[in-house]
């Protein structure tokens, strides 16, 4: 019988858990739940003998996929792949999908929550600002960035974005002011929004020279990945700018530092909160069974990412 893991520390909403057993009953295959688990070994000793894995932010890295005797595939049930060894996955004949779209409109909405939060002052009861006529850059003019864009235009704010892989063309027909460079979107707008992967193109490419072009008042919203900062420079940029604010849904790692000296000027989700509502899980959950039981039965690669 074939075997199909979900190994989520973060486990999915239990509807989605439904749906993706759901579809995995329908084509005769067994389900194996590993969720919260404790460690790396848990993950090691459950993927031994299955055939596809599910995960999302999970780990896969070359000691798990080199312990997985039988996997044919795994699918991140989600946007970023960057926890995935690509070269492991295909040294060991595994192919490795993703499943791009289906849970952006979730993280848009939390980029969006996190920019009314910050501009509230984190709701402390003291005089906020407001988004309407402020300027939003969309770093990256993705799946997400442009549901991002969609809802700061309902606000009344100016939207532009820089996306070296998206047409200016395309962009503008969003009615997205689209520029050509990154200095260029950091120096006009007062919030950014990150939407770039972490890859070795981007870590650390997010740098004091960068933010210090931001003008007056300037939030850096981050739902992407904690890689792609400087960390060194972030720090820098706090401590020369006292209207410089650091809004994330991954804590950095000196997220402890910069709470202690910045404390309202920061804010960091406890757990990445981007995709976590039913309605992302759910999509991407269904999304990645669809695609590990069409692989498996008629060898459909779409969303193959190695
Ligand atoms: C993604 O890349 O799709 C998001 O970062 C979601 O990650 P998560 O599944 O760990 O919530």
């Amino acid at each position: 019988m074939t075997k199909v893991l979900i190994a989520t520390e973060k486990p999915f909403a239990k509807a989605a858990v439904k749906e993706i057993k759901g579809v995995f009953d329908k084509a005769g295959y067994e389900t194996i739940l590993l969720e919260k688990y404790a460690d790396k070994s848990d993950f090691i000793n459950a993927v031994k003998d299955v055939d596809g894995v599910i995960i999302r932010s999970d780990k896969a890295t070359k000691e798990v996929l080199d312990a997985a005797d039988n996997l044919k595939i795994i699918v991140r049930a989600g946007a970023g792949y960057d926890n995935i060894d690509l070269e492991a996955a295909t040294a060991n004949n595994v192919v490795a999908m993703n499943t791009p779209g289906q849970n952006s409109n979730a993280v848009a909405e939390l980029a969006i929550g996190m920019m009314i939060y910050q501009a509230r002052k984190q709701f402390n009861g003291t005089a906020g600002t407001e988004l309407k006529g402020k300027k939003i850059g969309i770093h990256a003019y993705g799946n997400v960035g442009k549901y991002v864009a969609t809802i700061a235009k309902g606000f009344g704010m100016e939207v532009y974005a820089f996306d070296p892989f998206v047409k200016k063309a395309a962009i503008e027909a969003d009615g997205v002011k689209a520029v050509d460079s990154a200095e260029e979107l950091y120096s006009i707008c007062n919030y950014i929004s990150l939407h770039i992967p972490a890859n070795e193109h981007t870590k650390g490419s997010i740098n004091y020279d960068l933010l210090m072009k931001m003008p007056t008042n300037a939030t850096l919203l981050n739902t992407a990945r904690k890689e792609v900062i400087c960390e060194e420079g972030l720090k820098k940029v706090l401590a020369e700018r006292a209207d410089f604010y650091y809004v994330s849904d991954i804590a950095p790692d000196c997220a402890a530092e910069l709470k202690e000296n910045y404390d309202i000027r920061c804010y960091f989700t406890p757990k990445k909160m981007g995709a976590q509502t039913a309605e992302a899980n759910i999509n991407a959950g269904i999304a990645a069974a669809t695609q590990i039981v069409n692989f498996l039965e008629k060898g459909d690669k779409t969303f193959q990412v190695n």
